[in-house]
């Protein structure tokens, strides 16, 4: 019988998981088939068990449902559980197991296609939700020492303070947005969701700057922030690779097997061209 998962969002139909997993299932041979779910704002979990119980083997989680993810996760990895946000759920006998591989998935992009050294690099994570919460281990883990900024300054406080309680020696502090005048960094991470209603982030002068890697996890769409990068010579980067290096984490998690990404990519990147 075909093994069936899914992608459970609202909204979800613009969702390109399906596309990306029916590839990769083509690529490795696989037997599945992937369809994306609207869920009603409060019937996620209700949605999610009811997939399940219909034979349903795993599910991709898309906004907004990543917190409510974790909680109805029996299990969790350790990056799920310290950022409170799963992406992939898989169902078995022994129940539910949550994972996040959207902060594998950055590392994956950001380190593999285009080529940044994580390591000990100075980065700056703009946003303090579960987007940016979702990264964040993941980042650690690679070794980059991370600055993160928001625009409610307290709640960036909160995020780093429960992270730290994690993750003592974590290379993690925060700033706010307009005390960053003077500091530099090799890479900027976009998880705000300012993107998405076309509003600018205000960034002090020299923050985006030539030989910066400025990365918006948003895709398909001309950002402020992507805009401001290229008028400042920074180097720009939607977030199409992540999309796909989270779904292959996903896949691997979920198959055994590892599919290739940069072809999917490529496909891809002609239907969304980076803005
Ligand atoms: P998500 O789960 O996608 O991260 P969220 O939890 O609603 O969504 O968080 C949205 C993030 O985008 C927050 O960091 C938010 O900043 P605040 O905490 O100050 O609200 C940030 N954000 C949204 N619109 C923004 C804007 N116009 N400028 C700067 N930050 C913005």
């Amino acid at each position: 019988m075909t093994d069936r998962y899914a992608v459970f969002g609202n909204p979800v139909s613009h969702s390109k998981s399906p596309r990306i997993h029916q590839l990769f299932a083509a690529q490795t041979g696989q037997d599945l088939e992937y369809t994306a779910i609207l869920a009603d704002v409060d019937g996620f979990a209700a949605a999610v068990r009811a997939f399940a119980a219909a034979g349903g083997r795993g599910a991709n989680v898309t906004v907004p449902f990543k917190e409510a993810a974790c909680r109805l996760a029996d299990r969790l990895t350790p990056a799920a559980q310290i950022a409170g946000a799963v992406n992939t759920l898989t169902f078995a006998d022994g129940g539910v197991a949550g994972a996040n591989t959207d902060g594998s998935g950055l590392v994956r992009d950001l380190g593999g296609n285009l080529g940044a050294d994580l390591r000990d690099c100075r980065l700056l994570l703009l946003g303090a939700g579960g987007a940016a919460r979702g990264v964040l281990p993941a980042l650690l883990a690679a070794g980059a020492r991370i600055v993160v900024a928001n625009r409610d300054a307290a709640k960036a406080q909160g995020v780093v303070a429960e992270l730290r309680r994690a993750l003592p020696a974590a290379a993690l502090r925060t700033a706010a947005l307009s005390g960053l005048s003077g500091e530099e960094f090799d890479i900027v991470v976009n998880a705000t969701a300012a993107g998405l209603s076309g509003s600018r982030i205000d960034l002090p002068g020299g923050i985006l700057a030539p030989g910066v890697l400025a990365y918006d996890m948003v895709y398909g769409r001309a950002t402020p922030f992507l805009d401001d990068a290229r008028a400042a010579g920074a180097q720009p980067a939607d977030g199409l690779g992540m999309l796909v290096e989270q779904a292959a984490d996903a896949f691997e998690l979920w198959r055994g097997v590892r599919p290739q990404t940069a072809p999917v990519l490529a496909l891809l990147r002609e239907e969304v061209p980076q803005r």
